[in-house]
């Protein structure tokens, strides 16, 4: 088996209106190692979004993408994806419910099972307390963790985050970062973030990358920062410097 949980080989998607063409993401060639944090970082509008929805499945695209050798087209559950937007979670189910329905679905039958699986889950987002909470009961930071703790349960090989903290208040967002950074290095799932936030990246990433307007590739570097990161970790600076002039080049 590949060391690669996920190959992408000349993806390029383009949206097409009745009289015009944009061409979004061009000729994107990537490999992501098992267990790497991928941070994808780059302008608003140069496509991270779009280069997410692709290998979720949700998106047409030229190109291939690999997950595990396995060619990807559709929507699967190896490749959970959690969003930006606090209402992902279904309103008229508990948190604990909200966890176990994507169970069901991947074919988990015993009820005791994949009740064992979501607690565990929710143990790790530091929610155990709150399973029988609807949604409008939570803050935007527990919403984000039930999402989390949704992820994780499914075990998937790949989880795809789109922003997933943007939307916090700094405090709430500094506490998910911690929490998504002992997560990651328990887990066995590839993650790909995308975070418009340096230092959320330069925090939790393994590897950067920075895609341009156009939607090509101009930065992809190792995060070889010990971790935990903080400014005043060797090397912060450097680096940090190096993605903003890529982010800003490429504006
Ligand atoms: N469904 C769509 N139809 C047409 N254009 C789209 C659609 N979705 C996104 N776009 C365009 O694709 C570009 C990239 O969008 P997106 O991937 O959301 O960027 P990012 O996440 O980097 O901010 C933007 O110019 C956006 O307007
Ligand atoms: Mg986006």
């Amino acid at each position: 088996m590949s060391e690669y949980s996920l190959r992408i080989e000349s993806l390029s998607k383009a949206y097409f209106n009745d009289t015009e063409s944009s061409i979004i993401l061009k000729n994107i060639n990537l490999s992501v190692r098992k267990n790497e944090f991928l941070c994808i970082l780059g302008p608003s509008g140069c496509g991270k979004t779009t280069l997410l929805r692709c290998i979720a499945g949700f998106e047409e695209h030229t190109g291939q993408i690999y997950v595990n050798d396995s060619l990807c087209t559709v929507p699967g559950m190896d490749r959970i994806m959690v969003f930006q937007d606090f209402n992902q979670l279904f309103p008229w189910k508990t948190v604990l419910q909200n966890i176990l329905f994507p169970l069901k679905r991947k074919g988990i039958n015993s009820t005791a099972e994949r009740k064992e699986i979501a607690r565990e889950a929710l143990s790790k987002v530091k929610l155990s307390d709150y399973e029988s909470y609807y949604p409008h009961q939570l803050s935007g930071g527990m919403k984000q963790r039930v999402a989390i703790a949704k992820a994780l349960a499914l075990k998937p090989d790949i989880i795809l985050m789109d922003e997933p903290f943007a939307a916090l208040d700094a405090m709430t967002r500094r506490e998910l970062q911690n929490e998504m950074l002992t997560i990651s290095q328990e887990e066995s799932s590839t993650i790909i973030f995308v975070t418009h936030n340096i230092q959320e990246a330069l925090i939790l990433g393994t590897r950067n990358i920075v895609l341009q307007k156009g939607g090509e590739i101009i930065l992809d570097e190792e995060n070889s920062l010990t971790k935990p990161v903080t400014p005043n970790s060797e090397g912060y600076g450097a680096a940090w410097q190096r993605l903003r002039d890529a982010i800003y080049l490429s504006c």
